[in-house]
């Protein structure tokens, strides 16, 4: 046989040898299968996603399991047997939506919906896997691997939740209301809800067939590559006879860790391989290797409960637990993981460290009857060519023994370690002392293992007395060496949380009546509860559907994946793809040429352009246009301006194929700097360069001056950047039409891409039509950098008159399309006794990257005074040039720059005068039209402000190593608005329903919801009859960028008045009837030659003026003073949405905005290389966002009770940014957590320098550990 069978959706497919080991199931599902509710972001099982279901019958005892996969690890050569369902397998609008789908779009658990479908077939799985006995924290615990950047979680977690057998009442009370209300407009295809159940249940015999009859080897291919799929491991070494260079795959999930670029002639399938698979229990527990994560985990737990010399596992399985997530550990198997760290030894693998710590052992085949059990350790250091892994043996530990295990992380779950760590301590019977100790850790170095020195030294001893621990802990410092690899934490951090790790492990283990009750809580990790969130708003029935609390209008079409989105235009026939071509060089040298031979060799390689193929001018940020101060390279000609900057493009049949074809082009240069690359303001205001460098943009003087100085305070602060994160990437389709160019672009501003292709092109700008139907994201991100990903795309289509695809990979996403500028800010501040501000300077600089372009200093300097009293500050602003790609605006850009800023220096007044911070920030306050001091005395109250401040004074006092902080900040948010903006609504004769197109971006904030429920308010029509239709260049043409949270506000605004166009345009038609219904008045007017369509075009001369947004959040977060790690306990989050346009869009925005602020000042962090300025974190391996475990636990959101606004759109506030500006607060929580462990700690009160982002590192370090700190009484 030489092709695989396999099914989708119930649909058999085949694939043979011409699919090469690099066609992942995701590029068949969605370019062969051409079903593309499936999605792909990073292609690494970093996401989610890619998520889908499989179901098939695995060795050893070929049960029919469904299973979560990330298809974007899977090769589709690996899916022999396989019944695959993608979203669309699971509901549709034809056969109906499955519960899960409904569910998850009636909680508004999708705003984008990029990410949307990844997580309903992650539920999907679990849920029938379980026959839907779930519980609460099972489904919590499932989708580390799931991220989404724009709800903040909790919407998905309790829809997730509201199916758990243990759910609570006040999300089944939800379902009811819902249920009742009937939220979701009703599809208008005939729905049989029941079908997706009938169409899912597959007879088993059909699937099994495939199964049955295939264990004989399969052999696909040919001269190139030959896959072999085999069942036995005398096959395998049948096969290995007779080739060196093979690869053994397994789950093939180990790409996801290190990228597989190449491929060798032999690729041996093993993952169904009978003799790898299994367990047998005799004295030791013995575990194929073949086994995965999962199916181990459950053998763990069931043995560890059922054997008590193995009872040591259930700590193992809690270990495992965070390790990668559910989808990889689905396929992923124990050989995969051993073998990923024999090849890089520098691979923190949790098992490796797991199986060490107890002196486990690895059984290495070299032949059918030929194997050979050895140490892990010893493993590491021998040849396995021609060898495989073939089982783990675990001992049984007698209860002499104790175990303890850490994984430390940058965040909750899915991630690796920073550092982990194993403790074994075995008694001598009877005594307290030691006979044998195992301490291991990972992440250290590549060669470092164990800590021979301090294992030899504590033998025995007893270790629970204060003499052995600070003995073990010096022996510690000694032998722990670990070496600087950025981006992973620094050396010192890694050493010392070593060392912490140690400590805490003594102190979990220690006996009761040895340590101080204290210092106890000291030994356990941070573990989360199950979260909650509550939600409170008022709601005006009388203006329904307007200020209505109702689910996003896309919702269900974005849970069963039929949203589409740019890279979802069907397949074309002769389409291309491209990739760019980048300098990975020192920024400042000059290219000279290029060598595409190699690239173009490559079969399915059709081209290879450079600038001067363009035909236009080479920029995408053309000049005399909004907002644009400088062009932009579309491809570098030349002078080289970041590491990374795209210069050629490569265009190929393949997407993959591109990629890796864009690698081997060669690019001659004509000079290589060898200056230190400028990547910080620090840096540039040093280098000699400084005066090109930095440019001051703003100076504000004061109008007052106070005498009355008590104190002075000089400091700084340094805010970092941010990736956006969208889920989809920054992607463009070019398809050529009779006139032009159709370009399907995933971008905020569709006018940008308009003018910038044309220009590039030379060609008329009505020959190009910009159709964005939605984007999967954007955050600031797709405003001005999506124009050089559509020019590209657009050069490679005009060039080939073929439709192009160009979907930048993450790597290149982050390192091209720009971040969040980071800020520099230091500042001389004089107070008075009470904190009130005498005078301010605060110098302000900005990082702008390499270009000039997206420079916002000045709309900082505006936001510097939020909700204080500003007469007396004096701010420079200064813009700065440093040799990264060009920085740009990201959600909430310099507003939570200024807030940021301004929180800072009142915490820090406070500190030092010795006051409390909300009594200082009182002092300060603008004392006209300002209602804050009044909704900071609300917020208190309902957060219960007082008595928990109290709570956590207490809990301070009894945790040495746990510390808890709780902190309030204010926000005046100054909104303005962009124009213009236009909205079209056409009504149709024949039965009333309308449609409206307009000049925003749908990218998850609810813009067409809230634009229908303003129309139908309006018309005084049903929700249902109205249909938003795509933004188009043809229809909105010269519309400004969707950002700067009004995008929604602005076509409302237009929506609005067109409706009340065509209201007075019936009036007469009206008048003369007897009180018609909609429709008869819409057929009448049509008859009398009415015309029912209007436009209006929203700019900032007309009513709708800039106002302010208010909110005030207070913050409660629990520090493992041991590890920096942390949580956030509860938040109160209070924001005044005026009267919402639409409540439940509201929440989402607020509750996405703050988690997205919580991420941008605790755990994203890019790291660039100090000599080549190249971005390291340019992964999901290495950047993370917060996941579904690192939000508040307790999450409550209120909008301020009967506001108003005159001076918005229908008395409503935006709600897409502020509260990200609020998220700040976690920081001074963070700081005073670590202030109080520094008091425990015998430092002096003095303030806390927490450097940003507040990672488990920089907690860690500020609170300046000492080995004499550790004690047991
Ligand atoms: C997103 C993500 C997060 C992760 N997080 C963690 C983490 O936190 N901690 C951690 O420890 N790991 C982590 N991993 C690694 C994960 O555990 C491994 O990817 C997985 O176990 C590999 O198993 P596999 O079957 O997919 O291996 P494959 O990818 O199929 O193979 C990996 C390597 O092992 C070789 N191989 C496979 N089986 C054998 C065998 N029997 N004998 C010899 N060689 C063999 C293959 O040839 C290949 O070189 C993560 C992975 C991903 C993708
Ligand atoms: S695309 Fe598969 S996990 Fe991201
Ligand atoms: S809805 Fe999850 S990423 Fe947008």
């Amino acid at each position: 046989m030489s092709k695989i069978l396999f099914k989708i959706n119930g649909r058999q497919y085949e694939a043979d040898g011409t699919y090469s080991p690099d066609v992942s199931l995701n590029e068949f599902i969605r370019n062969v299968a051409n079903l593309r509710g499936t999605k792909s972001m990073c292609h690494e099982g970093g996401c989610g996603a890619c998520v889908v279901a499989v179901q098939a019958a695995l060795p050893p005892d070929n049960e029919a399991k469904t299973f979560a996969v990330n298809s974007c690890l899977v090769s589709v050569l690996s899916c022999h047997g396989w019944e695959v369902t993608t979203v669309e397998g699971v509901g549709n609008r034809t056969m109906g939506y499955h519960d899960i789908q409904n569910r998850l779009a009636q909680f508004n658990g999708t705003q984008c919906g990029y990410c949307t479908p990844g997580w309903i077939m992650n539920m999907y799985s679990l849920y029938t896997s379980k026959n839907g006995k779930l519980m609460s924290s099972e489904v919590e615990n499932s989708f580390a691997g799931n991220i989404c950047r724009c709800t903040g979680y909790r919407p998905i977690a309790d829809a997730f939740k509201s199916f758990a057998v243990d759910a609570d009442e006040r999300l089944l009370s939800k379902v009811n209301d819902i249920e009742d209300l009937a939220l979701l407009s009703k599809c208008r295809v005939k729905c049989n809800a029941t079908r997706w159940k009938e169409n899912n249940i597959e007879s088993d015999s059909e699937w099994c067939i495939v199964n049955k009859t295939s264990n004989n080897t399969l052999t696909l291919g040919d001269n190139v590559f030959k896959w072999f799929k085999v069942y036995n491991l005398s096959e395998v070494f049948k096969i290995i006879s007779q080739n060196v260079d093979y690869k053994f795959i397994a789950g093939n999930t180990g790409q996801g860790v290190y990228h597989v670029t190449e491929y060798p002639p032999i690729i041996i399938d093993i993952f169904n391989v009978v003799d790898l698979k299994g367990y047998t229990l005799d004295i030791n527990l013995i575990v194929g290797a073949g086994t995965t994560l999962t199916d181990m985990m459950e053998l763990f737990t069931r043995i560890s409960v059922e054997n008590e010399d193995f009872s040591y596992l259930s700590e193992f399985v809690k270990h495992l637990d965070l390790v990668a997530h559910v989808p990889v550990r689905n396929i992923g198997t124990i050989a995969g993981n051993l073998f990923l760290k024999y090849t890089n030894n520098d691979f923190p693998s949790d098992l490796f460290l797991l199986f060490e710590t107890i002196d486990a052992m690895i059984t290495i085949g070299s032949g059918v009857n030929n194997r050979q059990t050895m140490s892990f350790s010893e493993f590491l250091t021998i040849n396995m060519t021609g060898k495989i892994i073939i089982n783990i043996m675990l001992p049984p530990l007698p209860r002499l023994c104790k175990i303890k295990t850490y994984k430390i992380m940058a965040r909750s779950q899915n991630t690796h370690a920073i550092v982990n760590a194993g403790f074994l301590f075995k008694f001598k019977p009877n005594q307290n002392i030691l006979e044998k100790v195992n301490i291991v850790y990972g992440n250290i170095s590549p060669s470092f293992i164990h800590a021979t020195e301090t294992e030899k030294i504590l033998i025995d001893k007893d270790p629970f007395t204060e003499e052995t621990l600070q003995l073990a802990l010096k022996s510690l410092d000694a032998e722990i060496a670990p070496e600087d690899a950025p981006p992973e934490p620094s050396a010192k951090y890694r050493k010392q949380l070593a060392l912490a790790l140690y400590y805490k492990a003594i102190l979990s283990l220690c006996p009761e009546s040895k340590v101080n009750p204290k210092y106890v809580s000291g030994g356990n990790v941070i573990k989360r509860n199950i979260s909650q969130g509550t939600q409170t708003f008022d709601t005006d029935e009388s203006v329904w559907p307007l200020n209505k609390p109702i689910p996003k209008l896309e919702a269900l079409v974005q849970c069963s994946g039929e949203a589409t989105f740019a890279n979802d235009l069907p397949a074309e026939i002769g389409e291309v793809f491209a990739a760019f071509v980048t300098a990975d060089v020192l920024p400042g040298s000059i290219i000279s040429g290029f060598d595409a031979t190699a690239a173009l060799e490559l079969p399915g390689v059709q081209a290879f352009y450079t600038a001067k193929d363009i035909p236009g001018s080479n920029t995408f940020a053309p000049l005399d246009f909004p907002l644009v101060t400088e062009v932009e390279e579309i491809l570098c000609n030349e002078k080289v301006a970041f590491h990374g900057q795209p210069a050629g493009i490569i265009v190929a049949s393949r997407e993959k194929l591109a990629i890796a074809a864009a690698r081997l082009v060669k690019i001659n240069y004509e000079f290589i700097s060898v200056k230190n690359p400028v990547l910080t303001v620090h840096d540039a205001i040093k280098s000699s360069e400084a005066s090109d460098r930095v440019k001051t943009s703003m100076v504000v003087d004061p109008t007052d001056i106070g005498n009355d100085v008590k104190s002075k305070i000089n400091d700084q602060v340094y805010f970092d950047s941010q990736y956006h994160y969208y889920m989809e990437p920054q992607t463009c389709v070019v398809k050529p039409t009779e006139d032009g160019l159709d370009v399907y672009a995933s971008a905020q501003w569709m006018d940008l891409i308009n003018v910038a292709i044309a220009g590039c092109l030379n060609v008329p700008v009505n020959s190009v039509s910009v159709i964005v139907r939605r984007v999967g994201g954007a955050y600031g991100g797709k405003i001005s950098r999506a124009s050089q990903i559509a020019c590209a795309a657009a050069l490679v289509s005009y060039l080939q008159g073929r439709t192009c695809r160009l979907i930048l990979p993450i790597e290149k996403n982050m390192s091209i399309s720009g971040n969040r500028s980071p800020t520099y800010c230091n500042f001389e501040v004089g107070v008075n006794a009470e904190g009130e501000i005498q005078y301010l300077k605060n110098k302000y600089y900005q990082d702008l990257g390499c270009s000039i372009n997206d420079s916002f200093t000045s709309i900082t300097v505006n936001h510097f005074p939020s909700c204080y009293n500003s007469s007396r500050w004096h701010i420079e602003s200064y813009n700065v040039i440093t040799d990264k790609s060009s920085m740009t605006w990201c959600r909430a850009p310099a507003t939570t720059e200024g807030i940021a800023t301004t929180e800072y220096i009142m915490e820090r007044i406070a500190f030092e005068i010795k006051k409390d911070a909300i009594d200082v920030r009182l002092q300060n306050m603008k004392k006209e039209d300002n209602p804050i001091p009044e909704l900071i005395d609300y917020t208190k109250k309902i957060s219960d402000y007082d008595t928990r401040l109290k709570a956590v004074v207490d809990y301070n006092k009894n945790n040495r190593w746990r510390k808890r902080a709780i902190k309030l900040l204010p926000m005046t948010y100054d909104l303005f608005y962009l124009s213009p903006f236009n909205a079209i609504v056409s009504v149709y004769h024949r039965d009333g329903t309308v449609s409206i197109t307009h000049g925003a971006t749908e990218m998850g904030q609810g813009v067409n919801t809230k634009v229908a429920q303003v129309a139908a308010y309006a018309l005084g029509i049903p929700l249902e009859d109205i249909s938003v239709k795509p933004s188009s260049s043809v229809t909105s043409p010269n519309c400004m960028a969707t950002g700067g949270s009004v995008g929604s506000e602005c076509v409302s605004y237009a929506t609005l008045k067109a409706c009340e166009i065509i209201k007075e345009r019936l009036e007469e038609v009206k008048k003369k009837m007897d009180n018609p219904t909609w429709k008869e008045l819409v057929k009448q007017a049509y008859q009398s030659g009415v015309y029912l369509q209007a436009s209006y075009q929203f700019t900032t001369n007309g009513p709708i003026k800039p106002y302010d947004i208010f909110g005030v959040v207070v913050l409660e977060v629990e520090v493992d003073i041991l590890t920096g790690n942390h949580e956030i306990l509860r938040v109160d989050l209070l924001e005044d949405t005026g009267r919402s346009l639409s409540p439940s869009i509201d929440v989402g925005q607020i509750e996405g905005a703050f988690v997205m602020g919580l991420g941008y000042w605790t755990s994203e962090k890019l790291i660039y290389d100090q000599t080549t300025g190249k971005l390291l974190t340019d992964r999901t391996w290495t950047y993370k966002p917060p996941g579904i475990k690192d939000v508040p636990a307790d999450f409550r959101i209120y909008f301020r009770r009967n506001s108003t606004n005159e001076s918005g759109v229908l008395q409503s506030k935006a709600t897409g940014e502020p509260a990200l500006c609020m998220a700040v607060v976690i920081t001074h929580a963070l700081r005073e957590a670590v202030r109080a462990a520094r008091l425990d700690a015998g430092y002096e009160d003095q303030w806390v320098q927490l450097d940003i982002p507040c990672t488990t590192e920089n907690i860690f370090m500020a609170v300046e550990h000492k080995i004499e700190h550790y004690k047991l009484k």
